[in-house]
């Protein structure tokens, strides 16, 4: 009677845990596939879209598994967006970053992006890696950059950035490397 009391609650309880896992689960797909969309919205916004690195982007396939240049966290929502000479073109204002606010690495080394950075990068509260060398974005770096109080890297050389620095800057206490070298900054930054 006691055994059999205690096999039903402990059936109780499995299948209680596998119905929230299962809910869960499908909770994260379908996270993973808003940030997915907004992705491809930002991939069908370049000038190259048909980009052969990117062929792997698609809503078919998962972002976390299936795309390169994409990683996630380990509840499946993307934190690493890493398009380092895929040789793309293009302006970044597609790419709404309210979507992804679970990314840590932003790295679009060595491709063609213009355009300014969009305000709402500030949005990324835990942003710890943005590196956008060798690019021709230009505009000012905007003021929201100072939002992102856990960047520990800021890496922007050679691009057309213009001064003013944000002073503010200099209050991203996290940060242990910055570079803005090769821009139009030249003169005393006022980071201090
Ligand atoms: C981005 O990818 C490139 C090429 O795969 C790699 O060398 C680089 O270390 C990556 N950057 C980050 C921040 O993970
Ligand atoms: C950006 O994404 C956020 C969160 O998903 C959404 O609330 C907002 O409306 C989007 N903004 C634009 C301009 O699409
Ligand atoms: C994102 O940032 C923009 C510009 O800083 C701000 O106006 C907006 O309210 C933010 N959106 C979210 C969802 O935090
Ligand atoms: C600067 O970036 C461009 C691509 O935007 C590249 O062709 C050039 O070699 C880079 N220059 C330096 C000094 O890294």
């Amino acid at each position: 009677m006691k055994a059999t009391a205690i096999l039903l609650i402990n059936v109780y309880l499995l299948s209680t845990f596998q119905l929230t896992n299962a809910a869960s689960s499908k909770m994260h797909a379908n996270a993973v596939r808003e940030e997915g969309k907004a992705l491809l919205v930002w991939k069908v916004g370049l000038d190259n879209n048909n980009q052969l690195k990117l062929s792997s982007w698609s809503a078919l396939r998962n972002p976390c598994t299936n795309w390169i240049g994409i990683r996630c966290n380990k509840v499946g929502k993307i934190a690493i967006f890493n398009v380092t000479s895929f040789g793309i073109k293009g302006i970044p204002n597609h790419l709404n970053f309210s979507s992804f606010p679970h990314l840590t690495t932003i790295e679009h080394f060595d491709n063609a992006l213009y355009g300014s950075i969009p305000p709402n990068i500030g949005n990324l509260s835990e942003l710890i890696y943005l590196s956008l060398p060798g690019n021709h974005f230009s505009g000012v770096i905007p003021i929201e950059i100072c939002k992102l109080t856990t960047l520990r890297h800021l890496i922007l050389f050679n691009n057309s950035f213009h001064r003013p620095i944000p002073q503010k800057i200099g209050l991203l206490s996290s940060l242990v490397e910055l570079d803005l070298g090769e821009n139009e900054l030249t003169g005393n930054p006022h980071i201090h």
